[in-house]
């Protein structure tokens, strides 16, 4: 196993629930080689999101191990921890989670806001120049309320790259859109994954998106199961 990409081996999750636990993951294994660009399909409930949400720290395993290029989240520190969360990892969301008091560019900005940090003028080239990149550049000063789903969903994707993060996930990123934006916006994701070094991995229902990855998993009773991505449309 290679310590470059994204590995994942025997992710276990129980939540406490009023019947007793909740197996939600068994014993998840997957492989994202990097430059490698991945999808995670399965039924709604079947614990898609609480790996994603493992897989970005955001919430910790019962059991198993996490590596991203050679670091384990589970064992940083604090501000380890905080750096893996707003640096190496970036996320997307089925919401674009945009915050409506803030312009486009502040939004993009503001991942380089957390933990008391500042926008440096690399990271505000880089806002300006993904901005541009996702076809929003004469929208930087207006406010989510003034754009389109798809168009925050774009400033979604700018926001979670600004920090030049090596995995970018994303947990539905098109579940809200009409099916031509989020074939839009899957294409945007896909040419933004294979722009080094970043890796995707993506949690999606329409098989139509799954089946553009080299690589889709099937979730299937709390384990990640390989499909092959020519026999799901
Ligand atoms: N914090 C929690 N406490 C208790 N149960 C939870 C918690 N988070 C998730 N679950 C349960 O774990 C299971 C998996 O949830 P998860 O959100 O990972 O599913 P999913 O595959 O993303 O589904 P969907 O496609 O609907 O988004 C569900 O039954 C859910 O109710
Ligand atoms: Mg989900």
């Amino acid at each position: 196993m290679s310590a470059e990409g994204l590995h994942a081996r025997g992710l276990c999750r129980t939540f406490a629930g009023p019947d007793g636990g909740l197996a939600v993951l068994t014993g998840a294994d997957m492989d994202l080689a990097a430059g490698e660009a991945g999808a995670i399909i399965g039924p709604s409930g079947s614990g898609k999101s609480t790996l994603l949400h493992l897989i970005g720290a955001l919430d910790k395993p019962d059991g198993g191990t996490i590596s991203l290029d050679g670091v384990n989240p589970l064992k940083l520190d604090a501000n380890g921890l905080a750096d893996y969360r707003n640096r190496q990892v970036g996320f997307v969301f089925q919401d674009h989670h945009l915050l409506p008091q803030l312009t486009v560019l502040e939004n993009v900005l503001s991942p380089a806001w957390a933990n008391g940090g500042k926008a440096t003028r690399e990271i505000g080239d880089r806002a300006r120049a993904l901005i541009e990149r996702v076809g929003m550049g004469n929208r930087i000063n207006h406010f989510p309320s003034q754009l389109s789903g798809g168009e925050r969903q774009r400033v979604a994707v700018a926001r979670s790259l600004v920090m030049a993060p090596r995995l970018l996930l994303a947990d539905e990123p098109t579940g809200n859109l009409d099916s031509r934006t989020a074939a839009e916006v899957g294409s945007l994701l896909l040419e933004m994954g294979r722009e080094k070094p970043c890796r995707l991995l993506v949690v999606t229902h329409s098989l139509e998106l799954a089946a553009r990855f080299p690589k889709v998993y099937r979730m299937v009773d709390g384990r990640l199961v390989s499909a092959e991505p020519g026999v799901l449309a």
